[in-house]
């Protein structure tokens, strides 16, 4: 987690453009934020617990200077405060890093003996002292940014600054960063958007290679096969569009995003996308909501395509033991490309040979650029923290390769009915997204401490992501049961008035799920159901009704009343719904 930033220029208005690049990586971590800067041939360091605009009213943006490094923070090691923040000086060394050190305490140890005084609780402080030992030592940077990594165990991608150098170095490992090229200026920075208000040219930096930037920039040890980038979306960054949060603008733009990208794939009647039937193992491997699209996928593949197929959380597909045969493959969910434990698993399954196809949003990034094949979201970048497009875009995607699993056995023998209906999909999904009912469930739920949700198989693959956004930004307790489990146990936490959300699109278990919502009635609940069937009953107590669409595109629709049901609810208890409390969007920490 943490956004890095630093720029190195010919033009003096560097701090204005620094602490615009960090706004744009505020999304990865907004406990606190800082920056150091070069100010009449001193580094000046200003950093605060808060957000950046806390930040931004300690500064003098009338300084002039052409040399900057910025951090925004998602606390790991030591709690959030003006301290822990970012950047970090020892000695000649001020640093801002992205990642985690996970032989911290050893360093901390040696160097403390060697007379360093640590102020803060984080492991960037030790690797400021670390280096600054390692110049004293060899009196070379160079030599000693070569060497550090031969020191530190653990992930980082670090922006750095010397006493009397006027130079920007930056190195990395196992944490993004790019190298942005403006005709005036260059930039380090943890993603592509975060400089594209002044260049989309950029490079992608590999593992091990060090930065300096002066008059110019060098790559070490090797700059020739250095691809220059050209980001080309069309997508703003900044603009909300005149909706009132980045995520009600992203739920607006699943439509379009959905709909192109199945006009793009049955067009050509799916030959574009990769054939899995060659494969008798498919293992999907996600975190967070893209574990979720695993899991709806592999009730898909399963049900209409007779494929079997693995769901993993990616933190535990690293360390379980995992058995391959020589036709599996893995497939990786991701929308930023960059999460930590999901890396770590495209690494493990590439060291053993085993084919990998990522579906990411985020182009060039680490997933993107280890895995075999890829296949990109084209979501456009997602700012809000919680998930929405992106998680359709997945789900769309993983839908049409299960069709084509499907069309290939000849299960499906043509795919004219599916090709008619994503003509109404972008109506339908447009009608459902401005349906105002939401905000009247809402505001009966809002002020609930527990809200349960409940279904089988797809449809409960599909609750537990309406769970997850509704808990993420709204801070209620909210808890996910495949419909038949709840009465094991979960079933005591039902009082009168517990709100329980029931989805109901899988049409060959209608009645048992029924029964179900009638028992936590008989305990009080009050019954919300999301379905696409004809169905009543005096359990309910309000029913969201949704059109029936073909079984592969029914998990896009169907996610669409959740998400809005969780965003209003969240808006209604006044939380911060692009950024809620705790959490971050690109999660590069173990
Ligand atoms: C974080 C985000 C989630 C996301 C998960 C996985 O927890 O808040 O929205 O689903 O990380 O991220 P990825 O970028 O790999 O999809």
């Amino acid at each position: 987690m943490c956004g890095i930033i630093g720029i190195k220029s010919s033009d003096n208005d560097v701090i204005k453009k620094t602490l615009n690049c960090l706004h744009h990586l505020e999304y990865r971590g907004y406990d606190s934020s800082g920056i150091a800067y070069l100010d009449h041939d001193k580094i000046k360091i200003i950093k605060k617990k808060g957000r950046i605009s806390d930040l931004e009213e300690k500064i003098d943006f009338s300084c002039e200077t052409n040399l900057a490094i910025a951090h925004t923070r998602w606390a790991t090691n030591g709690k959030a405060n003006d301290t822990n923040a970012h950047p970090h000086h020892m000695g000649q060394v001020t640093l801002v890093h992205n990642g985690i050190i996970e032989n911290a305490a050893i360093l901390k140890k040696e160097l403390e003996k060697k007379n360093y005084h640590f102020k803060s609780d984080t492991d960037t402080e030790v690797i400021a002292a670390l280096l600054d030992d390692m110049v004293n030592q060899t009196h070379d940077k160079m030599e000693a940014l070569k060497e550090l990594k031969t020191k530190l165990v653990g992930s980082y991608a670090l922006g750095i600054l010397f006493d009397n150098d006027d130079a920007l170095y930056a190195v990395k490992k196992d944490s993004p960063l790019i190298l942005g090229l403006d005709t005036n200026s260059y930039f380090i920075a943890s993603d592509v958007p975060a400089i594209l208000d002044y260049t989309n040219k950029y490079i992608v930096l590999e593992d091990n290679d060090i930065v300096k930037i002066d008059t110019t920039y060098h790559i070490y040890p090797e700059q020739a096969s250095r691809k220059i980038h050209h980001f080309t979306s069309s997508y703003s960054l900044d603009d909300k569009d005149g909706f009132a949060h980045y995520m009600l603008k992203e739920i607006n733009e699943q439509p379009g995003i959905i709909y192109h990208l199945l006009s793009k794939y049955l067009k050509n009647d799916l030959i574009d996308l990769p054939d899995l039937t060659i494969y008798q193992q498919i293992d999907i491997v996600g975190c967070g909501s893209a574990y979720h699209t695993a899991l709806v996928a592999k009730t898909l593949f399963e049900e209409y395509s007779d494929t079997k197929v693995s769901a993993y959380v990616a933190s535990e597909y690293r360390y379980q033991k995992n058995f391959y045969s020589s036709n599996s493959i893995v497939i990786f969910i991701s929308q930023s490309g960059e999460t930590a434990d999901t890396l770590a698993c495209v690494r493990q399954v590439k060291e053993k040979g085993i084919p990998s196809l990522a579906i990411v949003n985020t182009i060039s990034s680490s997933i993107a650029r280890e895995c075999d094949n890829v296949i990109y979201l084209e979501a456009g970048p997602e700012i809000a923290v919680a998930t929405t497009k992106a998680y359709t875009a997945q789900i769309t995607i993983l839908s049409l390769l299960a069709l084509k699993i499907s069309y290939q056995k000849g299960l499906i023998t043509n795919l004219d009915s599916i090709k008619k209906d994503i003509r109404h999909i972008k109506e339908v999904l447009i009608h459902l997204i401005n349906d105002i009912n939401y905000i009247k469930i809402a505001k009966k739920i809002y002020q609930r401490r527990d809200i349960f949700f409940i279904g089988r198989l797809i449809d409960y693959a599909i609750a537990l992501e309406g769970s997850l956004k509704l808990k993420e930004i709204s801070y209620i307790h909210s808890e996910t049961y495949p419909a038949g489990e709840l009465k094991h146990g979960t079933i005591s936490l039902i009082e009168d008035g517990s709100p329980v959300i029931s989805v109901i699109t899988y049409d060959k278990i209608i009645d048992k799920t029924i029964s179900n919502i009638e028992e936590v009635k008989a305990r009080g609940a009050y019954n919300i159901v999301l379905t696409n069937q004809n169905i009543t009953s005096k359990a309910f107590d309000y029913v969201i009704q949704i059109p029936k669409v073909n079984a592969f595109l029914n998990p896009i629709i169907t996610i669409i009343p959740l998400q809005l049901l969780a965003y209003y609810v969240a808006r209604l208890n006044g939380c911060d719904i692009d950024k809620p409390r705790n959490l971050a969007k690109s999660v590069t920490v173990e």
